[in-house]
């Protein structure tokens, strides 16, 4: 497992180190429990703190939809968990109850974050969503596998739009924010790849190609209904919706071949 970390010093993150993210790359090799402990254990005590000003001045017609979308997203990553880790016990490796314990921390850390920057862009927090219960009523249908295929799911969506919101916003310290983020997004895609990866390598040929078929169904329906309910922030960030479709396929295709490679 590879490793890299970036110095971030951003007017949000001053004096602050950025998190320690792992590369892409690192869908190559097994899964290591006790490396992604490590890797999580570090980025938990490297991670900023932010600092935002109490307003943040932003063009109304990029304001208004990205707190709608905003607000959504920190209701999914503000999850307690309990349902993953109920499963993740299962397994028996302490190592890996511990990754999933700190891999929640770490959305619940997005969750505080995205908190602040509503709050800064002169938003409100919302408690509930309707796509956060289809959401979680799909995890909880089976066991851990198909709770982590369909978080896989959420994390390549959310890392293309965090990535989206990055590269477009005119704020240097919301682009300073979004970025860290989708750096822990690409950690998570690698660490969920490679523990599925592992769980199927005694499965044959045939159960893969069925559970591959059903993912990618999953994932483009998700897909299109995502576009549906953000399709003005994705306007607004100047992201047609066939781009982001391209993005995501391209991000999910590289979570499949690491999930379903040949060992
Ligand atoms: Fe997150
Ligand atoms: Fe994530």
């Amino acid at each position: 497992m590879s490793a890299h970390t970036t110095d971030s010093k951003s007017p949000a993150m001053v004096g602050m180190q950025a998190p320690l993210a792992i590369q892409s790359e690192a869908d190559d090799s097994p899964f290591s429990a006790k490396d992604w402990l490590s890797y999580f254990q570090h980025n938990k005590n490297l991670r900023p703190l932010v600092h935002l000003p109490d307003l943040i001045e932003m063009e109304e017609h990029i304001r208004a939809p990205l707190i709608r979308s905003l607000q959504k997203f920190q209701i999914g990553e503000t999850g307690e968990g309990k349902h993953l880790k109920k499963f993740a016990k299962r397994i028996g490796d302490q190592d890996y109850i511990q990754c999933i314990d700190l891999f929640i921390r770490e959305e619940q850390a997005h969750g505080q974050v995205l908190a602040e920057v509503i709050r800064s862009l002169d938003g409100t927090l919302i408690t509930w969503h309707w796509s956060d219960l289809v959401f979680i009523l799909l995890r909880r249908m089976l066991g851990l596998k198909t709770e982590i295929f369909i978080l896989l799911i959420a994390e390549v969506v959310g890392k293309c739009f965090y990535k989206a919101v990055a590269d477009k916003v005119q704020d240097e310290r919301l682009r300073e924010i979004f970025s860290l983020i989708v750096l822990d997004e690409i950690a998570h895609l690698s660490f969920h790849s490679q523990f599925l990866f592992t769980q199927l390598l005694s499965k044959t040929f045939i159960k893969k190609a069925l559970v591959h078929y059903f993912w990618s169904l999953i994932f483009y329906t998700a897909c299109f209904v995502f576009i549906l309910d953000h399709r003005k922030t994705l306007n607004a960030l100047g992201v047609t919706a066939a781009e982001f479709v391209e993005r995501c396929s391209r991000e999910f295709n590289r979570s499949a071949v690491a999930v379903f490679a040949e060992a």
